[in-house]
């Protein structure tokens, strides 16, 4: 197998993406190319790390231009990139009645449209070259539905069924797509696709984002269509896939808890 030497990583100033970065860099060494609107958090990332390892480039991939831009200059940094992370993803949680379509186009366009984009653009590299691998960052919802986040879970079921369609139709090029389906995960995602303004006691538990980004990091030596990160998460998408009614009895019982969740979040 050829060694994985650079990585293109997507919502890298925080959460997942910054723990995968920092275990690429530090127990792969890895040199990775970190993408993120917010520019200081990367250059704080970039200072922690050893020097010439890891390369900034700050911007919004819901813009077009700015996504062309930062493959031309990954490319020109690095000269190949092995290992694509699609990782950068926000939520939106609340009644669906209730939600702008101006949210939700944001939502797609970065959940989605960016990361088909960046997708093609990296598969077209590495197939060139013969090795590459693809990595999307899903979710559990991605398997299965879940009431108050149903743009999101769309968002997701399209990037399962980009890689369940892609895995064929690249068999032989030496590209491997793939995708990560973690579960709740302690980082800015719950507050923010809440709209930022959930006190800390009002987040719910999760798993370490560090401890995800670990499990993921591990799938690039698998092969794999779908990793789920912790046993939670395993377990959640089995129950689903193999016992016939669970995921409806589980999106009544989501249903009631989530609504308790939702009124506490809206005390700020
Ligand atoms: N947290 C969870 O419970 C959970 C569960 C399952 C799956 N996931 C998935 O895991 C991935 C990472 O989530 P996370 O929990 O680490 O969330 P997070 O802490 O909110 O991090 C999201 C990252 O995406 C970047 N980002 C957001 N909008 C962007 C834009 N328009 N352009 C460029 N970058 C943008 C953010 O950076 P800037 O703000 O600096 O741009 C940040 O680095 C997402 O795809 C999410 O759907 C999360």
């Amino acid at each position: 197998m050829t060694k994985l030497q650079t990585a293109l990583v997507t919502g890298a100033s925080a959460g997942i993406g910054r723990e995968i970065a920092r275990i690429l860099v530090r127990e792969r060494g890895m040199n990775v190319v970190a993408t993120a609107r917010r520019l200081d958090r990367l250059e704080q990332l970039r200072n922690e790390l050893p020097e010439g390892t890891l390369f900034p480039i700050a911007g919004d991939l819901g813009d077009k231009a700015f996504r062309q831009r930062l493959w031309d200059e990954s490319i020109t940094h690095t000269s190949s990139i092995d290992v694509l992370i699609n990782n950068a993803g926000i939520g939106l949680r609340g009644p669906f009645l209730d939600q702008s379509m101006l949210d939700i186009e944001r939502l797609l366009n970065l959940n989605v449209v960016a990361l088909i984009d960046l997708t093609q653009k990296a598969a077209r590299h590495m197939s060139e070259r013969k090795h590459g691998q693809i990595v999307q960052v899903s979710s559990i919802v991605g398997a299965f539905g879940v009431p108050y986040s149903a743009v999101y879970a769309a968002s997701k079921h399209a990037v399962d069924g980009l890689v369940k369609s892609l895995r064929p139709e690249l068999r032989g090029t030496g590209v491997r797509v793939w995708a990560a389906r973690p579960g709740r995960t302690a980082s800015e995602f719950y507050n923010l696709a809440l709209g930022g303004n959930v006190a800390p006691e009002h987040i719910p538990p999760a798993r370490s984002a560090e401890k995800v980004a670990r499990a993921i990091v591990a799938g690039l030596d698998r092969n794999n269509a779908f990793l789920a990160p912790t046993i939670d998460a395993a377990l959640l998408v089995g129950l689903c896939r193999w016992l016939p009614g669970f995921e409806s009895l589980m999106g009544r019982v989501a249903k009631h808890v989530f609504d308790k969740e939702l009124a506490a979040a809206k005390q700020g």
